[in-house]
């Protein structure tokens, strides 16, 4: 038995990843141990789900996503409720966390819209929308938005087509791409001859917030957004106003991403609220919507707090736009966010099978094993990319109190030294291979940034739900992969 640590760590026991009892929020909703000890979700064994599906596999809790779904929903349409003298407010779920129509048809159906950051997550979001609403609905796609610094101009033109609800453009040229895509569909009949496309600002408000540097987007120094503080943002807004071929239906901020703290959101309410009041002295239009973005933190491992809840974000956010407006005599906006990661990323968890195990001492008695799994940083880069930390669980059977702990971190199998599932973890010292780890909160960032790096085959997505089970996305094969190549 293993129970040395390196001294300069925290002590053996504290890195254990907590069982779903005691921090639920980690976990999907219906994760627990079953009679035989094993984890189980969505009313499944993780023995059953492995019968039909091989690990790595990523197992989505359908009840849990649509779950966080609604309570999004309800949140926002309950904190801006015109009763309370708000606007309305709703949330988009921002696509990049994990989407696929399956996905997109949920959260449309608990009443979310989608922001999509893509050609390819617009076409989802447009195929999940025609089933949900009808074909017709496609035409006036008000429940989905376009995002992103560089779009195309068939993006632009696309999502102009569908008239989608948010067009967020990010640069002075994109407002002359989306205007030229007016004139075309204009001239193409597809918009009658004064019909505007409704556009949206995204603003670079000056404020950091968030985890790592790659996923802080709202500071100056940075490719995203029109600059609030050197007047870009204004000169923009006249830009839109003035063309005869769009109309300013808002401003958009985002300010990062894995935020815990809503005072950065409040901060940010103050900087948009009062360029949209100096848009409208300066120009006669007062924006419509204002869309705060997402970032809202969650909990990857019991060292993280409890994240605020929707309910409680979309409270910070009412009180900050109900005062700012009041400060500034101006009207109320209409409010939405973008949560990805708050919806996706807890509702999945990525179960690995143990391949090896290697003990390496590290000096005054201290030691630590490497647990290899069947995966990798092809699956989550995240470790690797942003130093992002995650915790695992023995999840095929109750770990055994007698067993004791060894510290331990769970390695991909990929050739990189950097190829680490998990950095630090207690695990049970009677890990064996073939045992399998749970690692929770993998939903949001996971498998969409999923790669086929040493021509691994991208995991498939389970959902499970009361006892049945499918897939969200099928295992990739070696097939698919050859299928791609040319001559
Ligand atoms: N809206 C906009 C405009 C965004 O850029 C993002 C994320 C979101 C919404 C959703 O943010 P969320 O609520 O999921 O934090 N790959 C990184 C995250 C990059 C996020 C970029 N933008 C990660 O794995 O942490």
């Amino acid at each position: 038995m293993m129970s040395a640590v390196p001294a300069s760590e925290a002590p053996l026991g504290t890195l254990a990843a907590p069982e779903p009892e005691v921090r639920p929020d980690l976990w999907p909703s219906t994760t627990g141990r079953g009679a035989d000890g094993a984890l189980q979700i969505g009313g499944r064994s993780v023995g059953e789900i492995l019968a039909d599906a091989p690990t790595p596999v990523f197992v989505l809790d359908e009840a849990d996503l649509r779950g966080r779904a609604a309570t999004w929903a309800a949140a926002m349409a309950e904190e801006f409720w015109p009763g309370y003298g708000m606007n309305g407010g709703e949330a988009y779920y921002a696509g990049k966390a994990f989407l696929t129509t399956r996905v997109a048809r949920t959260v449309l159906s608990e009443g979310l819209g989608i922001d999509t950051a893509s050609a390819g997550e617009l076409a989802v979001g447009v195929a999940a929308l025609a089933e949900v609403d009808g074909e017709a609905a496609t035409a006036h796609a008000t429940r989905l938005g376009l995002h992103g610094n560089g779009k195309t101009c068939a993006e632009i033109r696309t999502a102009l087509a569908h008239r989608v609800g948010h067009l967020v453009l990010d640069s002075a040229e994109e407002i002359d791409l989306a205007a030229a895509a007016v004139r075309e569909l204009r001239e193409s009949g597809h918009y009658a001859p004064d019909e505007t496309g409704s556009v949206m600002l995204r603003l670079t408000t000056g404020i950091h917030a968030g985890g790592h540097e790659f996923i802080s987007t709202a500071h100056e120094d940075q490719k995203f957004g029109i600059s609030v503080a050197t007047g870009a943002a204004l000169d923009a807004a006249r830009a839109v106003v003035t063309a005869p071929e769009l109309t300013l239906h808002g401003l958009h901020s985002h300010i990062g991403s894995q935020i815990f703290d809503l005072a950065g959101f409040r901060e940010a309410v103050g900087v948009v609220l009062r360029l949209r009041h100096q848009i409208a002295e300066a120009t006669g239009v007062l924006c419509q919507e204002v869309d705060l973005g997402g970032g809202y933190g969650i909990a990857y491992t019991g060292a993280d707090p409890v994240a605020p809840s929707p309910a409680e974000v979309a409270r910070a956010l009412a009180e900050a736009v109900r005062s700012l407006c009041a400060e500034l005599g101006d009207a109320v906006p209409h409010v939405s966010v973008e949560p990805g990661r708050s919806i996706a990323g807890p509702s999945m968890v990525t179960l690995y099978t143990v391949t090896g195990l290697k003990r390496v001492e590290l000096g005054e008695g201290a030691a630590r094993l490497y647990v290899s799994v069947d995966g990798g940083m092809s699956d989550n880069i995240r470790p690797a990319l942003y130093d992002a930390a995650y915790t695992a669980l023995v999840a095929n059977r109750r770990p055994d109190p007698e067993a004791g702990l060894v510290r331990a971190r769970v390695v991909g199998k990929h050739c990189e030294s950097g190829d680490v599932v998990v950095r630090d973890v207690d695990l049970p010292a009677d890990l064996a291979v073939g045992d399998v780890l749970a690692v929770p909160a993998t939903g949001a960032y996971g498998r969409s940034m999923a790669s086929n790096y040493n021509l691994f085959t991208r995991p498939g997505v389970a959902w499970v739900e009361a006892g049945r089970q499918g897939w969200v996305l099928r295992p990739e094969t070696i097939a698919d992969l050859l299928a791609l190549e040319g001559d």
